[in-house]
């Protein structure tokens, strides 16, 4: 009986948080990173698409070959891919263009869901950066956020009152040693998103924020050293446990939608609490009796 009841209650709270509300009827959105079905891009690309808007869908192109992203966009009424190295200004371009070919006009959301460290992925230490690959990093991961930005401002791209956002995790304001050289990137992400914010608003109306979220499972991710030591901390650090891929979906579906109008240049913590907070008691029981 109460296992019944417990079901009921788990079906309820799903049903809940997948709940369509049609929130983006009438919306055209370009989301980028979604590389497969762990990603947090392919999470909001299905969120988007239930709320009723209309995608077209990006990554490198070197991303495709697996071909994953064509499964998704027939999953969301045929979105069109595009692809895109987003550090390249004429993908770019063309990708904003022919966006605004295929909806027949401006668009009402951009997500920048895009990261990269060659450092990392090589495992050379922080002290020790290959220069080459640390601008590498920089570039895939910030400043292709200014380059989507300055492209679709010169396009006149985005609708007035339309909402760009961007991933980002708390590396930029504090020190996780094994998140390298992406803290730098982060750090740069959200200051093109708080400059950018100024420029985009003060012209045209359009929104920009950082989402800084929890640690996620997921292909990037994972490529962090010793990831399960750190998403299991994070996850005893945080009052509400780890905010996951889909939940993070539905915040950035806040975002985009017209329930947000006024909010811009923020850096926006999903973490479950975990950028409040001290301590835990869970954290502190573990301690308890160590000398
Ligand atoms: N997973 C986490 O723990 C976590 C936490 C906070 C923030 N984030 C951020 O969320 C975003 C999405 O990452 P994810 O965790 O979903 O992992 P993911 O690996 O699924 O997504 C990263 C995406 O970046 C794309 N990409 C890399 N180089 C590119 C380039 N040159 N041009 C265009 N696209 C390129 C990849 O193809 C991939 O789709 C990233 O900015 C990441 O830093 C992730």
């Amino acid at each position: 009986m109460s296992a019944a009841g417990g079901l009921i209650s788990f079906a309820a709270y799903s049903n809940l948080t997948t709940m369509a509300n049609q929130l983006l009827k009438g919306k055209k959105g370009i989301i980028s990173g979604a590389l497969n079905n762990m990603s947090i891009a392919w999470k909001v690309a299905e969120r988007a698409h239930e709320e009723g808007a209309e995608i077209v869908l990006t990554n490198a192109p070197i991303a495709m070959r697996m071909g994953e992203i064509n499964g998704l966009a027939a999953a969301i009424g045929n979105a069109p891919i595009i692809p895109a190295d987003a550090t390249n200004e004429q993908d770019i371009e063309n990708l904003f263009a022919r966006s605004m070919e295929h909806f027949g006009g401006k668009v009402d959301f951009v997500l920048h869901s895009i990261g990269m460290s060659p450092n990392v992925r090589k495992g050379k230490h922080y002290t020790n950066l290959n220069y080459e690959w640390y601008k590498q990093t920089l570039d895939v991961s910030a400043m292709s956020l200014h380059k989507m930005l300055a492209t679709a401002y010169r396009l006149d791209a985005i609708q007035d009152w339309g909402s760009v956002v961007a991933l980002t995790y708390i590396a930029a304001q504090r020190i996780f040693p094994d998140y390298n050289d992406m803290a730098d990137a982060k750090s740069l992400l959200e200051s093109i998103s708080r400059s950018f914010g100024y420029h985009y608003g003060a012209a045209k109306k359009v929104r920009i924020n950082t989402i800084s979220q929890s640690p996620t499972v997921t292909t990037a991710g994972s490529g962090v050293k010793g990831f399960d030591g750190f998403i299991n901390y994070s996850n005893a650090m945080s009052p509400l446990g780890n905010a996951d891929a889909l939940a993070c979906a539905d915040y950035c579906i806040a975002l985009f939608s017209d329930l947000t109008r006024y909010v811009t240049m923020q850096n926006l913590f999903h973490d479950g609490g975990f950028s409040s907070t001290g301590v835990t008691q869970e954290v502190v029981e573990k301690f308890a009796g160590k000398d």
